[in-house]
């Protein structure tokens, strides 16, 4: 086993040891593809959609949000030329009919190898194009149910409401639609933890400017600089964060430009998001299909056109993927190994934890409560009082709390306590009054 194999391993048993993420239906023995967040987990998860929302909505004046339904007309699937052509290459192994993904060579190989160790000699099928998109019955009439599909993007809602969002708002071109949603793909070899699954959520923005050469692309690297910067921001070190521009023949059917976001991880480097370019793609297949004119007006230039769309399409399991990855630490201390996640406080499931010193001394507890449910008031903030301080440390360091508060005879005498920075371990008195002011500068 490789270091980075091993390293995975640990995150993926700390996720499921302390409550961040579950294999999906698991008492049933599991459904593969399928996660589920824990406590902590949802916490996480939650922050990284509140610090996408706020940079990508609040922080600016020329987007809107959006939350389309999931299930939509069929219809849209075939204007998006999803039900053609949203397909990867499949090839068969002929001996166990295992499936694989045509262009994951190492996993192909690694197959191949498996069967070779027991004297086989394994062949595959050529490959042919798999369909990706999971279908579904809906209506209550047995055998006259019609068939829709879970979206495979949460695209699409964008665009089939641009028409609605024109009309129903102040959006002038150049501006965008902001969505965050679940998305469902039938992948032939879901895998590698959280990072290639069948339900999956995504954080979006469609930008339409106008259909504009120059100006598509200024606005293309613009939204590219822009999303790398949210991933720094967040933590994701600059060496552990680079580009990749997709070859002509991998880009999928929609896009003129592709480029992904990859961070470096135990999984080696992998995409976290891609910015591509949808020229005039979706609204005019849309115009055509639906037979609604989503051309826009331009009340400047007296011109009326098809917007081109310029895409940010990230997904929210593999930002979490790579955050607590990318945040994990062991590094020796006296009593051995002190595991840690270094994760930005924005994003951490908890913001501090709240310790009466002694657990036997109701003078202490009944002043930590107090202060535990003032906190709670502003913050996600945990209690813990079982066993000795530095084990409570130990606990919180793993699931990345970045402050400890101990309350103590001190406290009780000149209302200080002592906060404990998770990264440096160092350690401080402060007033209890001061203390969610304290947390709220440490956060913003
Ligand atoms: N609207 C464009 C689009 O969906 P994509 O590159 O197919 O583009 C965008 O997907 C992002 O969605 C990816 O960068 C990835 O983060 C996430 N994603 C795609 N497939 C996924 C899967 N099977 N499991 C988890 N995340 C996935």
């Amino acid at each position: 086993m490789t270091e980075r194999t091993a390293t995975m391993e640990k995150i993926i048993s700390l996720c499921k040891r302390r409550g961040f993420v579950f294999p999906g239906s698991e008492i049933y023995g599991g459904l593969a593809g399928t996660w589920d967040y824990g406590p902590l987990g949802v916490e996480l998860k939650n922050n990284i959609k509140k610090e996408f929302w706020r940079s990508m909505v609040y922080q600016r004046t020329d987007t809107v949000g959006l939350d389309a339904a999931i299930l939509m007309n069929p219809k849209v699937w075939e204007a998006s030329g999803h039900t053609a052509a949203f397909a990867d290459p499949l090839v068969e192994c002929k001996i166990c009919h295992e499936r694989f993904r045509a262009d994951h060579q190492d996993e192909i190989e690694a197959h191949h190898e498996l069967h070779k160790k027991k004297g086989e000699q394994p062949e595959f099928t050529e490959p042919r194009q798999f369909n990706l998109l999971v279908e579904a019955g809906l209506g209550s009439v047995e055998g006259e149910k019609m068939k829709v599909y879970l979206r495979g993007e949460i695209t699409q809602g964008a665009h089939a409401n641009f028409k609605n969002v024109l009309d129903s708002s102040w959006c002038k071109i150049p501006f965008g639609i902001v969505q965050i949603g679940k998305a469902f793909r039938n992948e032939i070899t879901p895998g590698n933890f959280l990072f290639r699954s069948r339900e999956f959520e995504q954080m979006e923005l469609q930008y339409y400017v106008k259909p504009d050469e120059k100006e598509s692309l200024r606005w293309f690297d613009y939204w590219k600089e822009e999303r790398a910067k949210w991933y720094r921001e967040l933590g994701i070190s600059e060496d552990r964060l680079r580009f990749r521009e997709h070859a002509p023949d991998e880009r999928a059917h929609y896009a003129r430009a592709a480029w992904d976001i990859e961070i470096d991880s135990p999984l080696g480097w992998k995409e976290v998001e891609g910015i591509h370019h949808r020229g005039d793609w979706d609204l005019s297949r849309h115009s055509t299909y639906s037979g609604v004119d989503i051309s826009y007006y331009d009340e400047e230039t007296k011109e009326r056109y098809i917007p081109w769309v310029i895409e940010t399409s990230g997904g929210i399991d593999r930002a979490f993927l790579f955050f607590i990855a990318d945040a994990y630490r062991e590094e020796p201390d006296k009593d051995g190994v002190r595991t840690f996640l270094k994760l930005n406080p924005k994003l951490a499931s908890y913001k501090a934890a709240v310790f009466p010193l002694l657990a036997n001394k109701p003078e202490l507890i009944d002043r930590a409560r107090k202060i535990y449910e003032t906190l709670r008031g502003s913050f996600m903030v945990a209690w813990d009082d079982i066993g000795n301080i530095g084990k409570r440390y130990r606990r919180q360091d793993e699931i990345g709390t970045p402050f400890c508060v101990t309350i103590d005879y001190e406290t009780l005498e000149d209302g200080t306590v002592t906060v404990r920075d998770r990264d440096s371990m160092r350690q401080e008195r402060i007033k209890d009054i001061e203390l969610a002011g304290y947390l709220r500068e440490k956060l913003s």
